[in-house]
């Protein structure tokens, strides 16, 4: 039987479910960070929370759309329990449909924009004595003052330098949802990612909309680009790892391509998002770069790190995207041979310019373009991993594998390994890479690196 309903109770235990880009899963970590520094405590596996955090992603309509199924589930969860869940909705949709979410789902107590969460803690007090709140105040100055310091966390772990962007690509909607660009300030990224490697980092991916565009000053005042953070956190000597995304080909600097070819740590690895390989669909997007200068920008890349892999994100079915079009992005694809790529259908959101362009495409247009391209994507893909067999490299451990005494980390080249032996979670290991499947390597344990 259920009992009597239970509510507006300060929750005490929490869950955060994060959806859509790395910059949200660290924006959740954030979140939990706060939650526990009120007093809260993570939920039991397999057991509800008091308060359930949906931080959401608003880039395509399906993940956009997910937010109002998950609502419906977690109330229905909560009746059946005969509970009541306190449930706040962060992210993307927040910042976009904030107002929108409120009406539409009484359920909901709080809605907390991606610059905004540093008030959670308020938020969760008001929600508890009945008052629903919204806060989607931007810009991020303020935020990352008011979050707790770091707690631990993986081998390998993420940290924000850049938010928000200013490209205003004609089909996406972050410009909207995180605001203009900004860069976090050099002093307080040392300081963060110092704390991370103390917590047990060996890896840091540094992230942002537009990565490539931080900008800062260094210690003595100098002004500094990617790649002087990057040598900077170089110098902290249990980190081992340091890679960076997503970059915008024309923020792309001489520095950062130099320092592939310098900076071991530095991995050898870029992601950098093309979407077509037709000139008039990048106009169309204003992407502001050409097909033929992003495969310039690439050479130089291979010309001092000859071994990167190289990763693009892609749309199909641009509004207007023809059939000839089309197939130059596949003849890009032909020319670059991606290690690893994101494709995407185009989706229209709401109040982005290419929503309401003519000659929108119809869906199986798209349905048989996407798939056209990701049989050239895992195409390359495969012979990529397949091409890496017989390197030795190093793999951090990030942990266990399905079966016992197996282990999974991650290449240089970002692909998933696995391999058998003594290892623990944290190790950077010695692995003779022996076989290739499309989305991993099987490996061989040489020995445990140098600690
Ligand atoms: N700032 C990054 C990431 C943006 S979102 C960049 O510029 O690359 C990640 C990817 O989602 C984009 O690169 C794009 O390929 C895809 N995307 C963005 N908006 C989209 C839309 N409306 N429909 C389909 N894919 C989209
Ligand atoms: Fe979106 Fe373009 Fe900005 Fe990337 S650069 S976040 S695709 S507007
Ligand atoms: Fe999605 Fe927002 Fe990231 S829309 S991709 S969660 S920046």
């Amino acid at each position: 039987m259920p009992g009597p309903m239970r509510q507006s109770d300060a929750p005490r235990t929490y869950r955060v479910k994060s959806f859509g880009c790395q910059m949200n899963v660290y924006d959740g970590e954030r979140m939990a960070e706060l939650l526990a520094e009120k007093g809260m405590s993570p939920a039991p596996e397999g057991e509800e929370a008091d308060l359930v955090v949906l931080n959401t992603c608003h880039i395509r309509e399906k993940a956009a759309e997910k937010v109002y199924s998950d609502i419906g589930r977690l109330v229905k969860k909560g009746e059946e329990a005969g509970r009541k869940p306190m449930i706040a909705v962060a992210g993307c949709v927040a910042q976009a449909e904030g107002e929108e979410i409120m009406a539409r789902a009484p359920a909901v107590g709080m809605v907390v924009g991606p610059q905004a969460y540093h008030r959670l803690p308020e938020m969760i007090d008001s929600a508890a004595s009945g008052k629903r709140a919204t806060d989607t105040d931007m810009p991020a100055d303020a935020k990352f003052a008011a979050l707790p310091s770091r707690r631990k966390v993986g081998p390998s772990a993420f940290l924000t330098v850049q938010e928000g962007c200013d490209k205003f690509c004609t089909y996406c909607v972050v410009p909207y949802t995180r605001g203009a660009e900004i860069s976090r300030p050099f002093s307080d990224l040392l300081r963060e990612a110092e704390k991370l490697v103390e917590s047990g980092a060996r890896e840091i991916t540094l992230l942002g909309q537009n990565v490539n565009a931080w900008s800062g000053e260094d210690e003595a005042g100098r002004p500094v680009g990617l790649e002087g953070l990057a040598r900077a956190l170089a110098k902290l000597p249990d980190l081992k790892r340091i890679r960076y995304t997503t970059s915008h080909p024309n923020d792309m600097t001489e520095g950062l391509i130099a320092a592939h070819g310098e900076e071991p740590k530095l991995m050898p690895y870029l992601h950098l998002p093309v979407q077509s390989g037709s000139d008039r669909v990048l106009k169309a997007m204003n992407r502001s770069h050409t097909a033929e200068s992003y495969l310039r920008l690439l050479e130089r890349f291979r010309a001092v790190r000859p071994d990167i892999a190289l990763s693009g994100d892609f749309i199909v079915g641009f509004p207007g995207e023809t059939d000839a079009e089309f197939e130059e992005t596949l003849k890009l694809v032909d020319e670059v041979r991606y290690a690893q790529a994101f494709s995407f259908k185009y989706s229209p959101r709401p109040g982005t310019p290419a929503a309401g362009m003519d000659n929108q495409i119809p869906r199986e247009v798209m349905d048989e373009r996407l798939q056209r391209l990701q049989a050239s994507l895992n195409r390359d893909q495969l012979a990529f991993n397949q091409a890496s067999i017989g390197k030795t490299c190093e793999v951090l451990v990030e942990r266990k594998g399905k079966l016992p005494g197996q282990w999974l980390g991650k290449s240089p080249w970002l692909q998933s390994v696995f391999f058998e032996g003594e290892a623990a979670i944290g190790d950077m290991v010695t692995v003779e890479l022996a076989e290739a499947g499309p989305n991993s390597i099987r490996g061989r344990l040489l020995q445990l690196a140098e600690a």
